[in-house]
């Protein structure tokens, strides 16, 4: 894995593309606004200052981090992904919708997965062109 994406820059897009971005892989995180992404980084770089607080992270660290997030309206910047998260709005109609659109933008060797809390992997997998590179990936929403 090099290249990650992240769809949806709510409150676990945002805090997926923080683990990512920490752990030092490039992340590029899409939603449907700009002001969307905005607050998602916003929300990254407030988590970033409580782990500095702690003592967990340096000032270089955290900008280094935040470094590696870049964000976006258009699928176009998938095109380089290894992986895709999924951490849309929970509505099977709109996520299905989502994975749709994400495909035609993939490497044939790209994994797909959705962070939803209650829909049929199964069935989101079938909107796709991988069922075999499809999986879920539930992320835990932990205070940080
Ligand atoms: N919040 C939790 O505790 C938690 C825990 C585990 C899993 N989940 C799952 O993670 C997913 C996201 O939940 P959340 O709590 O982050 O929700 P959220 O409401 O905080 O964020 C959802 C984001 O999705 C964006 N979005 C909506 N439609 C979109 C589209 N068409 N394309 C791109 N982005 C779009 C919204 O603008 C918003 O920024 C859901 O499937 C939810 O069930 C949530």
């Amino acid at each position: 894995m090099n290249t990650i994406g992240i769809i949806g820059a709510g409150q676990m897009g945002s805090g997926i593309a923080q683990v990512f971005a920490a752990a030092g892989y490039p992340v590029h995180i899409l939603d449907i606004a700009d002001e969307k992404l905005a607050a998602g980084v916003a929300l990254i770089g407030k988590n970033f200052d409580r782990q500095i607080a702690r003592g967990k992270l340096s000032e270089a660290e955290k900008l280094a981090a935040l470094g590696r997030i870049t964000t976006g309206t258009q699928y176009t910047a998938f095109t380089q992904s290894d992986l895709v998260i999924e951490a849309a709005t929970e509505n099977e109609v709109l996520k299905r919708e989502i994975f749709k659109t994400l495909v035609p933008y993939l490497k044939p060797e790209a994994i797909v997965a959705s962070n939803t809390s209650s829909i049929s992997i199964t069935r989101l997998a079938a909107a796709t062109d991988r069922p075999g590179k499809f999986i879920g990936m539930h992320f835990m929403n932990r205070c940080r």
